[in-house]
């Protein structure tokens, strides 16, 4: 049988996606190529968001092109996801190497259109046709029923797409307009991935807040995704709750409230800001103001005082002046954020702002970004010296990303701890005691050795 390597760029949803193609194929009896050096087949799943991490994929393929060409000149090279999607049979125009373009709401039929390709019965195949029930297609797990470690914390997709078109982002023509999946079917996936091991459910969309909006009515002051929560949260052997990403508008009372009730919904909240300025965030399409972000912040601390606050930021949106770019510094200031995203604004194809008077200079973007970094970077440290000799209690997920004979896990508040440890933690929730803070990451030993 075929070999096949996915190579995914961008944020979870892509993993996840990219993960539901593998289990499709391996389902197909396709083997997973430990490289893309030896596959029969390479698939990239693209990242659209801003400029560079498109760029990365097509020099990614270019490369590939060439390389397979001299060596492999049978391998099916394919795009799929939001480049796919949002660039379509261009993408084969200009690299005539490219099989297979594979939209976002097609990742369901990649198994078919590569036997297709693979038998020869069709040469190139481009299919970014938007599907309905698609958002409910993704659904196979890779870990499910084998005996491995590898699913301690989920992904579950419960919706796609966005209609909140802020004016910088590219996801609406990408990932198309909102569709939810009914609360029942997400629960019975995740029932089947706790009974297959997962500790963890990360809840996926691209804007979870607005999950279910059309198809379910709000029950008792309760959002379709506070009532999603509630029913995940019931779930016998699921220890954590996690979601991403959210929008600042979706956290309501109901929300907020839930923090303090669902004991398995994590301390933790990535609540994307993108500007302190209210000029901007009107610019932007944001829908909210500083003054209603800022008490969002003070009510989920009121819940929780520990509570792990990380946000999205974009310097030098078109029109930004200095004056807008100190407000979004003197937000940072005063929320101080345990750890923020910061990027350079980048013209997205069709999208308003792309479009606007007034795009910033490059250097004033570049300095705006290094400036940004720097603020996050010293309140992000001090936070996280805090730390240190505390006891926190962290779910166990693996291998550590830089040192892979160390274990890591995460606490509720969503930061990582490296530690010394043994496969046999693996899944386990440990209580480690912190000796050393780095920047955004923490360093502990086993509690139980440090009792004084
Ligand atoms: N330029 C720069 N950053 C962007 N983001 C989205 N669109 C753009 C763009 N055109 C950032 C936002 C979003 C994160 C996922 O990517 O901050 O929250």
């Amino acid at each position: 049988m075929p070999s096949a390597y996915i190579k995914t760029y961008g944020c979870q949803m892509n993993e996840r996606d990219s993960e539901a193609v593998a289990a499709q194929l391996v389902a197909k009896g396709y083997d997973l190529a430990q490289s893309e050096h030896q596959a029969d087949v390479i698939l990239l799943n693209t990242c659209s968001v801003r400029d560079q991490a498109e760029q990365k994929a097509f020099g990614k393929m270019v490369n590939l092109a060439k390389e397979t060409k001299r060596s492999r000149p049978h391998t099916v090279l394919g795009f799929m996801g939001c480049m796919a999607q949002s660039r379509g049979q261009s993408l084969i125009d200009k690299l005539p190497d490219v099989d297979l373009v594979l939209g976002t709401q097609k990742f369901h039929r990649a198994g078919d259109y590569l036997d297709q390709i693979l038998t020869g019965e069709r040469r190139k195949i481009c299919d970014i046709e938007a599907e309905q029930g698609s958002e409910s297609t993704i659904r196979d797990h890779l870990s499910i029923g084998k005996d491995t470690n590898g699913s301690i914390s989920a992904y579950v997709s419960i919706m796609q797409g966005c209609n909140q078109h802020c004016t910088f982002c590219i996801v609406p023509f990408t990932r198309g307009h909102e569709r939810s999946r009914p609360i029942e079917e997400i629960v019975a996936e995740c029932r089947e991935l706790v009974a297959a091991g997962a500790k963890e459910i990360v809840l996926l969309g691209q804007i979870v807040t607005s999950y279910g909006k059309r198809e379910i009515s709000t029950q008792n002051g309760k959002s379709a995704f506070v009532q999603l929560l509630e029913a995940v949260h019931e779930i016998d052997g699921l220890e954590r709750i996690r979601f991403t990403s959210p929008h600042p508008k979706g956290y309501g009372d109901d929300l907020i409230e839930a923090y303090g009730c669902l004991p398995k919904l994590c301390a933790s909240a990535h609540i994307p800001v993108q500007s302190g300025s209210d000029r901007v965030l009107k610019l932007m399409h944001r829908g909210y103001t500083r003054e209603r972000f800022l008490e969002i912040i003070g009510k989920l601390r009121k819940v929780n005082p520990n509570i792990g606050i990380t946000t999205d930021i974009i310097v030098a949106f078109p029109g930004e002046t200095d004056a807008d770019f100190q407000k979004t510094l003197s937000l940072v200031e005063e929320v101080q954020f345990d750890n923020a995203f910061v990027f350079k604004y980048s013209p997205r194809q069709d999208t308003p702002a792309a479009a606007m008077a007034n795009q910033i200079p490059t250097e004033v973007n570049e300095q705006r970004h290094a400036h940004l970094l720097n603020k996050v970077s010293e309140i992000g440290s001090n936070r996280y010296q805090r730390y240190l000799d505390q006891t926190v209690r962290i779910l166990v997920e693996g291998p550590s990303r830089r040192n892979p004979n160390r274990l890591q896990g995460r606490t509720t508040c969503n930061k990582i701890v490296v530690f010394e440890g043994h496969d046999r933690h693996v899944g386990q929730l440990l209580d480690l005691k912190i000796y050393r803070a780095g920047l955004f990451t923490l360093y502990g030993d086993p509690a139980i050795l440090n009792l004084d």
